[in-house]
C-alpha cells in the first residue's frame, strides 16, 4: 500500500506518518528528512537547498525528483508492505514525475490522504515543535510533551533540538509556497480519484484513528 500524506506545513504530516510506519511497518519517506540530512552533511545539493529551506521556499524539483528515485530503489523500501510519500510531490511537476517513476517500478499509489487544517493553527504547531536530537521523536509545548519533562520518551536522551526554518516569517513564507505550488495538486489527485480527507484539526490520536479507518477501507 502506497500513500500520499498531504497538507500544509505544520499539518502533522511527519507525525501521523511515523505513527503509520510503527502500526503498518510502511516506509516514511520525507523529502524535507533527507533534504535535512543532506545539510547536515553538507553535500553539493545540500549546500544549494540549505538557503532555500531557510526562506521557506522550494527547492528545485530535479533534486526532489531524484532523491526519491534514488530512495525508491533501495532495499528496505522494495522490501516494505508500501511507502508513505511525506512532503512529496509538492508541484505539478513532481507528481508527474512520481507517476512515471512508480509505473517504471510496478507500484501504485492507493489513497492521497488529505489533512485539512485551517491556517491559522499553523503557525502555533510550527513553532512550538521540538524533537529528540538522539532519536527523532516529535514533540509540541503544548499538544505533545513528553511524559518526563525534559526527557525523550522513546529514547530517554535529554537533548532536543528545533528546525532553522520553524519561525514565524519563515513559516508564512512556507504557507504562501503551499497555496501556491503544491495545493493545486488535490485537484490531480481527485482526477484520479484516490484522495481521501481527514480532520487535522482533531488531536493527533483522533487524526490517527481517522486515518487508520481510510487505510482499513483499502485493504
Ligand atoms: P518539510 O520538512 O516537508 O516541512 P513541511 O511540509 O513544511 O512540513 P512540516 O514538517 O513542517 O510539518 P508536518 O506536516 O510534518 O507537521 P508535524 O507532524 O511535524 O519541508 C521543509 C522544507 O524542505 C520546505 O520548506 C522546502 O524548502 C523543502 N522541501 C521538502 N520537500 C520538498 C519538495 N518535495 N519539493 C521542494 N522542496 C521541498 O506537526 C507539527 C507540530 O504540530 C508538531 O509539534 C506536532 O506535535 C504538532 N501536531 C501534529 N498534529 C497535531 C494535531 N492534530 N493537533 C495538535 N498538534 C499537532
Amino acid at each position: 500500500m502506497n500513500i500520499i500524506l498531504f497538507g500544509p506545513p505544520g499539518a502533522g504530516k511527519g507525525t501521523q506518518a511515523k505513527r503509520l510506519q510503527k502500526s503498518r511497518g510502511l516506509i516514511q519517506l520525507s523529502t524535507g528528512d533527507m533534504l535535512r540530512a543532506a545539510v547536515a552533511a553538507g553535500t553539493e545539493y545540500g549546500k544549494k537547498a540549505k538557503e532555500i529551506m531557510e526562506k521557506g521556499e522550494l527547492v528545485p524539483d530535479e533534486v526532489v525528483i531524484n532523491i526519491i528515485s534514488d530512495r525508491l530503489e533501495e532495499d528496505d523500501v522494495k522490501n516494505a508492505p508500501g511507502v508513505i510519500f511525506d512532503g512529496f510531490p509538492r508541484t505539478v511537476a513532481q507528481a508527474e514525475a512520481l507517476d512515471k517513476m512508480l509505473a517504471e517500478k510496478g507500484m501504485k499509489l492507493d489513497a492521497v490522504i488529505v489533512l485539512d487544517v485551517d491556517d491559522d493553527a499553523l503557525v502555533e504547531r510550527i513553532t512550538g515543535r521540538f524533537t529528540c536530537a538522539k532519536c527523532g521523536k516529535g514533540y509540541h509545548e503544548k499538544f505533545e510533551r513528553p511524559k518526563v519533562e525534559g526527557v525523550c520518551d522513546e529514547c530517554g536522551s535529554t537533548e532536543f533540538t528545533r528546525r532553522a526554518d520553524d519561525n514565524e516569517e519563515t513559516v508564512r513564507q512556507r504557507l504562501e509556497a503551499y497555496h501556491a505550488q503544491t495545493a493545486p495538486l488535490i485537484e490531480y489527485y481527485e482526477k484520479a480519484g484516490i484522495v481521501k480527507r481527514v480532520d487535522g484539526m482533531a488531536s493527533i490520536d483522533e487524526v490517527t484513528r481517522q486515518i487508520e479507518q481510510v487505510l482499513d477501507s483499502l485493504s
